[in-house]
């Protein structure tokens, strides 16, 4: 594996270098195309003078020369050399300088061309130029050469240089440092997150990242310890789902086993206690296919299966659910009471929207009293269409009102078990409930009894096709 700090130091170094080498390179090469700029300019003008003098003389002689150059200013240069048109030279005044004379140029100004060179050796700024002597006619008598060596403008350019060098080193160093920590600091947290998502992967939900700081990887942070979050209470409310559902089939099938165990051991049992024993079973049978048919609705509603709503009319679903309740309301003589709207219409499944009214309805018949009532009101405004169920029944503890939409929550356990249920009727009501769009709360009625009140988005007529 490349570890993305040696990548990331590699990277800013060739960066850096690059940066630095252009940085020590181009000021000082301008810096130097400036000095031989000048140094062409004035070396020019001062051999232009030098020949314009000596231009007055009819030809060049040591006498003449030295005669004329006594007048002027030569003092500057390291070398003055002056040839007559036959090339031989008349004046020279620094033979000990070391210097030799660029004789190729000195030749070639004598066929009248200016030459200049200035070049950077040795720590000194060397320049030259050569230039042809005319006399009034115009005709060629001469040239001269100036040579100079300037070791001040360079020594001070070399100054500027190695304070650059030595400043780039500082900047280099300094950065490679800063970008060494900073990257190791963020492959430290980086690390922190992957040996996290390890744990996590392993089974560890518990585990949460310590975060630090408030920038991206923060954030990365949180966001990983909110998934480890949600991984958590799913994971626990799979295990207990788990362990509730085995206990809810382990109680009747134990009955079950129970029954048949006592009819096979009891040789003489008679037929009436036979029947009774058989018909004990027969209702844990109906019990556990109950229970199993409703887990496989929810199984079915946490699947999340797109499926494709079509419009229900929710007072159709309430007189339906009713014609198969009504003797479970004349057995517990509940009096039933619909104000059902026309128009009710809901973007859902027939199946879930009946699942919905059903469990609600028989609820209220259910943990109802003796001669009381239930009263279901379906309506509809501009934007919701709203089911009220309200029963005169034995109520819901407030404490509990949170819970009873939990799988196999119940409140008075006995009682519920005893009227048949399982304690999945109203999460089977809330699952339906969220995944067509709608609401669930649950509130106390007056003066006794509860109210369950399920709202769902009115569909646009577009929606509907109505
Ligand atoms: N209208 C109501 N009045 C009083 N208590 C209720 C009412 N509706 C529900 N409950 C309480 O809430 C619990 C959960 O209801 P839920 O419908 O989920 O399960 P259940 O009726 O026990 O079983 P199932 O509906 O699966 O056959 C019930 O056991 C009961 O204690
Ligand atoms: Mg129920």
């Amino acid at each position: 594996m490349h570890s993305i700090r040696n990548q990331f130091v590699a990277f800013v170094s060739v960066l850096l270098v690059i940066l630095l080498i252009l940085l020590n390179i181009f000021p000082l090469t301008a810096s130097r195309d400036q000095v031989f700029e000048e140094k062409k300019a004035s070396l020019s003008a001062q051999a232009s003078v030098i020949s314009s003098s000596l231009g007055g003389l009819d030809s060049l002689t040591r006498e003449t020369v030295s005669d004329v150059l006594a007048f002027l200013d030569i003092s500057g240069f390291a070398r003055t050399i002056v040839v007559n048109d036959e090339g031989i030279s008349v004046y020279d005044d620094g033979g000990q300088t070391g210097v030799d004379p660029e004789i190729a140029d000195l030749r070639e100004s004598l066929s009248g061309k200016n030459i200049f060179h200035s070049f950077f050796e040795d720590s000194a700024f060397r320049s030259s130029a050569s230039m042809p002597v005319s006399n009034r006619l115009g005709m060629i008598t001469g040239a001269v050469y100036l040579y100079e060596y300037d070791a001040q403008r360079a020594q001070i350019l070399m100054g500027i240089q190695s304070r650059i060098r030595n400043l780039s080193l500082a900047i280099g160093l300094v950065s490679l440092a800063t970008v060494a920590v900073f990257s190791e600091v963020l492959i430290r947290r980086m690390r922190e997150l992957v040996s996290s998502i390890r744990i996590v992967a392993a089974g560890d939900y518990s585990h949460r990242l310590v975060t630090r700081g408030n920038d991206e990887l923060t954030e990365l942070g949180d966001e990983f310890n909110q998934l480890t979050e949600r991984l958590d209470t799913t994971e626990k409310q799979r295990r207990r789902f788990v362990s509730d559902a085995s206990h809810e089939l382990k109680t009747p099938l134990a009955s079950i086993r129970l029954l048949s165990d006592s009819i096979v051991q009891n040789e003489d049992i008679d037929p009436e206690m036979m029947r009774e024993f058989v018909t004990d079973i027969g209702n844990e049978a109906e019990r556990l296919q109950r229970t199993t048919e409703k887990l496989l609705d929810l199984s079915r509603l946490d699947d999340d299966i797109q499926v494709v709503p079509e419009p229900v009319d929710v007072k159709q679903t309430v007189i339906d659910a009713i014609s198969m309740l009504n003797p479970l309301a004349a057995e517990k003589s509940v009096k039933l009471r619909c104000d059902l709207a026309d128009g009710c219409v809901i973007m859902a499944t027939a199946e879930d929207l009946y699942h919905i009214v059903f469990n609600l309805i028989e609820n209220a018949i259910k943990y109802n009293v003796n001669d009381g009532m239930v009263h279901v009101v379906s309506e509809a405004d501009e934007n919701t269409v709203t089911l009220t169920v309200e029963d005169t029944g034995i109520g819901i503890p407030e404490e509990d009102r949170l819970n009873i939409f939990s799988r196999f929550y119940r409140v008075d356990k006995a009682r519920s078990r005893e009227a048949g249920g399982s304690g999945l009727g109203l999460s089977i009501v809330h699952d339906a409930v969220l995944a067509h769009g709608g609401s669930i709360t649950v509130g106390a009625n007056k003066p006794q009894g509860s109210v369950f009140i399920v709202s769902f988005p009115r569909p646009s007529s577009e929606e509907t096709g109505i």
